[in-house]
């Protein structure tokens, strides 16, 4: 049996290390390197983080993590999807262009996407506008 997760939070910055280590703590049967375990928690967190920040502005809501562990003959790829039930993005690939944001007045760089993008295998953007954002990523571990 493939090894899964689901994890439902509410859009609260004190949840956002919880759910990074949450994340990191499911990946530890593949034997990730501590560099792995690192880009792992750096990109829950930012997906998190623009839950919070984008889709509810710091208003109410609830974000799903999903996990799911894809075994290879050594180690295996981990497979996150982080939904939220936000605002949605109008225009995905200006998103995420490197130093895009929309809150420009806040201490936002507009670099969480392309942070994402760089520690994972392979990443993705699905979001349609008033019905939320799903963020999806892998990250092949201990292969
Ligand atoms: N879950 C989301 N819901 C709605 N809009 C989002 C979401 N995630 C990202 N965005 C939009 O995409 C833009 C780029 O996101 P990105 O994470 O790259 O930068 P940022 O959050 O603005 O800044 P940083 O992550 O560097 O603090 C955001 O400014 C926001 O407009
Ligand atoms: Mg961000």
């Amino acid at each position: 049996m493939q090894n899964y997760m689901k994890l439902e939070l509410a859009a609260l910055s004190e949840n956002e290390s919880f759910a990074r280590s949450a994340v990191a703590a499911f990946a530890l049967p593949l034997s990730p390197s501590f560099s792995d375990l690192s880009d792992i928690k750096t990109a829950v967190s930012e997906a998190v983080t623009n839950c919070i920040v984008h889709a509810y502005k710091g208003g109410e809501g609830r974000i799903v993590i999903e996990c799911r562990i894809e075994k290879a003959p050594r180690g295996g790829i981990l497979h996150i999807v982080i939904t939220d039930y936000g605002c949605g993005i109008e225009d995905v690939e200006e998103a995420m262009t490197p130093f895009f944001t929309t809150l420009e007045n806040d201490e936002r760089s507009g670099m969480g996407f392309t942070v994402m993008q760089t520690f994972s295998t392979f990443f993705k953007v699905e979001s349609e506008l008033g019905k939320g954002t799903r963020v999806i990523m892998q990250k092949a571990v201990g292969m």
